[in-house]
């Protein structure tokens, strides 16, 4: 747990960032990178939902970036996703991606109508194309603001996905009022450095939480997308999925890009619905420090990377 919160203090270092940045250019730490994004490009996004797809996974594309300064960078945001949409339908590729975003990415400085107007240009573009949108959750500070926004654009756009975070107290609260018939939510565990005031620091209750919402959005006849590579809680989630009669469909698994691949594809196989979350783009630095703190091997991995080079 200290090393975690260790590195995701690092995560919001500017000295770090830019030493971190640097060794892209080494080629072993370039391997790591990769495990976890598979390029910078929109062909290299389209590329991978096409690999995904020969096995029967699906994609949710995700272009890296948040808390952006200028509205010059939100305009380049929303016309990268515009272009990856477009790259999507042109590919015959709509059926097998749809787009995940973070609102920090799309507005600066919180401004929540500046992120209304953003996510309903990407909307727009996702239902011509004939996929969805999923608003990804940040740390707590934006959970309420993230939850106003998802719910107005529900209004026009009824598919946008909402994200529950099973380590947030106040979970359970929210996911009542998300699980209805035709609601779209994915629960995911939480990937944030949050205050034990607002956020459960033991495993444990993570685990009972994310039990509870499930239960909650299964019951409430929800499109649950359980985001989690967990064995023991994929173990679980399987037995309550057949508990209250849910097909395959109904419901599905998520994981990221690089993530228990092995597993992904045995879901896939067992005629599980099975998306992964795929991040592109040059702003990989926050989403790759997430990684690394779920994960101390993977920091020990990157760490021998730089200094054996
Ligand atoms: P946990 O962290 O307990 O890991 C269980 C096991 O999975 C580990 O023992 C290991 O085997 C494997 N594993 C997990 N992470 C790994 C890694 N990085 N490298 C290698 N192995 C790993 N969070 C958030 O706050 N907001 C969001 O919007 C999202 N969105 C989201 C989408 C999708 C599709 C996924 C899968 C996850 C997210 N998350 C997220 C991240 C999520 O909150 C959480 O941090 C990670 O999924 C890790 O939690 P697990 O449930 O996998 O369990």
């Amino acid at each position: 747990e200290p090393l975690r919160s260790l590195i995701l203090a690092a995560a919001g270092n500017d000295v770090i960032r830019r030493a971190v940045a640097r060794s892209f250019t080494v080629p072993g730490a370039r391997r790591i990178v990769a495990r976890f994004v598979p390029g910078e490009t929109v062909a290299d996004a389209l590329a991978a939902v096409r690999a995904l797809a020969t096995d029967g996974r699906y994609a949710t594309l995700d272009y890296l970036g948040e808390w952006t300064r200028d509205r010059g960078q939100v305009e380049r945001a929303v016309r990268t996703y515009l272009r990856l949409l477009d790259g999507l339908a042109e590919q015959g590729l709509s059926g097998h991606a749809e787009v995940s975003v973070k609102l920090s990415a799309l507005t600066v400085d919180g401004d929540p109508a500046l992120a209304s107007l953003s996510l309903g240009r990407i909307c727009e573009a996702a239902q011509r194309c004939g996929t969805t949108v999923t608003v990804d959750m940040e740390d707590h500070t934006t959970t309420d603001s993230t939850l106003a926004v998802v719910n107005d654009a529900r209004r026009t756009w009824p598919w946008v996905g909402a994200v529950v975070q099973s380590y947030l107290r106040r979970s359970e609260t929210d996911v009542a009022a998300l699980a209805h018939k035709g609601s779209r939510v994915r629960l995911c565990k939480g990937a944030y450095a949050e205050p034990g005031d607002v956020a459960h620091s033991d495993a444990h209750a993570v685990d009972l939480s994310y039990v509870r919402c499930a239960n909650l959005l299964l019951e409430g006849g929800a499109y649950a997308m359980f985001a989690t590579h967990d064995p023991r809680l994929v173990g679980v989630l399987r037995q309550r999925t057949r508990w209250y009669g849910r097909r395959p469909g109904t419901y599905e698994y998520q994981m990221l890009y690089g993530v228990r691949p092995d597993e992904q594809r045995r879901l896939a196989a067992e005629g599980e619905t099975v998306r992964v979350y795929v991040p592109f783009g040059e702003q990989w630095y926050g989403y790759l420090m997430r990684r690394l703190a779920e994960r101390p091997a993977n920091l020990a991995l990157f760490l021998r990377a730089l200094v054996s080079r």
